[in-house]
């Protein structure tokens, strides 16, 4: 269709600064992808990636990291700075200057922060010191990674940083599950469709369940994982983004401005949690030893790295009403946690039960109730759940399934997020980019909670789960008090 395209094409040639170009996330993540945008042919004009760090390492150290096209590893190359020294700047500067000539990027500028919070604002300082935040005829772009912070101060403190060198349309905050294609198809099955639109509210929707379930426990990242917390790790980005999209009103345009202003409405409706009773809407979780997937697996406290007495969480529960004309009584039951009984994320809308029964001896409440599930990962798929006849001389109601599955239907694996996200900062669409006000708003939301746990620890001492459960008894507890269930699919 002349109207729609699926890739489209880098007209730009640019240069990628990657700091943190040593770490986890660069090998894994960033230099894939942007070798995945390089073979696809999207990245059509010239350009070059410099990883900084701090570890000493010649270019072609760096490139024998990675398992890439050796067309694309010859645009790869590497240089050591100190981030807190100032004069160790100089040979960023030499090579950067040295890369623009010989690739040709008109100063086309992306700075990458995949380093740790507090390294933010030296090097934040040393980009403005040395003028690379300008923009004349050129463009110059920062991205950063989450932890956006550690709570509303920490978060502003580091805002106040940025935006002395970086107006808001040169920051590009991540949060990859926006960047998901199957994140982003439920924004499509919204709004690109009639009959699905018209049902979604308070008058056929009865609730909600958004799952981040991991298998995984905290891996090598027990020291990041200490002091953060499921909560800050998972809740403050991406599961209230997912809340965020299948919620929204639609907007005007999708635009970066509407659409992210939409968002940041509905996260502005959520009501906030009352510290009074916390404890009946916010449930705590750490995992204790069992088995996932068949293996013996040790408990949190028992992780290298994690204090013994650690009373850090693993798992969160919560339940959220948000504020407005369309969601007025619906629960929004929001649930993540690490060492879950498998691997899967996943919004699903349930609909209420059906007014009345016409079958003899089949109550109303005894017909399973309609529901759309969207799932995320893995398995992308999208389900309609609906009840039919079971063949057979009674009436005999079963509840099936109507599954689109991405791969089974487009024969595709999905890329991963972080292509789409790199390929959004490159071409200088923001949108699906977290706003501040967004950011501001989902640690409003989180702060009192957070401050809550710190200031009365024994109180709110995380529940114990087995590894391999679907998260602690109270969890079912907060959802079943309302005589509904989670999904353990
Ligand atoms: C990250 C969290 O943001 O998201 C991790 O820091 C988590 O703890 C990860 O494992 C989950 O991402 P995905 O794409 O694998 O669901």
């Amino acid at each position: 269709m002349q109207f729609q395209t699926c890739f489209p094409s880098v007209e730009s040639p640019f240069g990628i600064v990657i700091f943190g170009a040593s770490g986890d996330l660069t090998s894994r993540k960033l230099i894939p992808a942007l070798c995945q945008l390089y073979t696809s042919n999207i990245l059509r004009r010239d350009f070059f990636i410099l990883g900084v760090a701090r570890t000493k390492m010649s270019d072609d150290e760096f490139r024998s990291r990675f398992k890439c096209d050796g067309e694309f590893l010859k645009r790869c190359y590497y240089t050591s700075v100190v981030y807190d020294d100032p004069s160790s700047y100089s040979s960023l500067i030499e090579k950067l200057d040295f890369l623009e000539k010989r690739h040709r990027t008109n100063r086309n500028r992306i700075f990458y922060l995949a380093v740790p919070p507090e390294v933010y604002p030296h090097t934040v300082e040393n980009l403005g010191r040395l003028g690379l935040n300008r923009e004349e005829h050129n463009f110059s772009r920062i991205v950063v990674e989450k932890p956006f912070g550690r709570d509303l101060s920490s978060a502003l403190e580091l805002e106040k940083t940025l935006q002395r060198y970086f107006s808001e349309s040169q920051i590009y905050r991540i949060d990859h599950y926006l960047g998901k294609e199957t994140v982003q198809n439920v924004l499509i099955f919204r709004f690109g469709n009639f009959i699905f639109e018209e049902i979604w509210n308070n008058k056929f929707i009865d609730h909600v369940q958004i799952t981040i379930a991991e298998d995984i426990g905290v891996e090598h990242r027990a020291g990041y994982f200490e002091s953060v917390g499921l909560l800050r790790d998972l809740f403050q980005n991406h599961m209230l983004q997912m809340l965020s999209i299948v919620a929204m009103e639609p907007p005007s345009l999708m635009d970066a401005e509407s659409f992210r202003t939409e968002r940041v409405k509905l996260l502005k409706s959520i009501r906030p949690l009352s510290v009074k009773d916390l404890k009946s809407v916010v449930v705590r979780g750490q995992y204790s030893s069992g088995t996932v997937n068949g293996k013996v697996v040790r408990a949190y406290r028992e992780e290298p790295g994690v204090a013994s007495d650690s009373n850090v969480e693993t798992f969160v529960a919560m339940k959220l009403f948000i504020d407005n004309w369309r969601w007025s009584n619906v629960p929004f039951y929001l649930r993540a946690g690490k060492r879950l009984a498998k691997r899967l994320a996943e919004i699903a809308v349930f609909f209420k039960n059906i007014p009345h029964s016409v079958f003899p001896n089949i109550p109303a409440g005894a017909i399973e109730p309609n529901a759309i599930v969207f799932t995320l990962q893995p398995d992308e798929s999208i389900v309609l759940k609906f009840n039919v006849k079971r063949p057979c001389p009674t009436i005999f109601l079963e509840q099936l399934d109507m599954r689109f599955k991405y791969e089974d239907y487009f024969g595709v694996k999905l890329p991963d997020a972080y292509e789409r996200l790199l390929l959004d900062v490159i071409l200088g669409d923001s949108s699906l980019f977290v706003r501040k006000d967004d950011m501001e708003v989902s640690w409003q939301l989180l702060d009192p909670v957070l401050k809550e746990w710190q200031e009365k620890p024994k109180l709110y001492e995380p529940h114990l789960y087995p590894a391999g459960s679907w998260g602690p008894k109270e969890a079912d507890d907060l959802i079943e008090r309302d005589g509904r269930k989670w999904r353990k699919p």
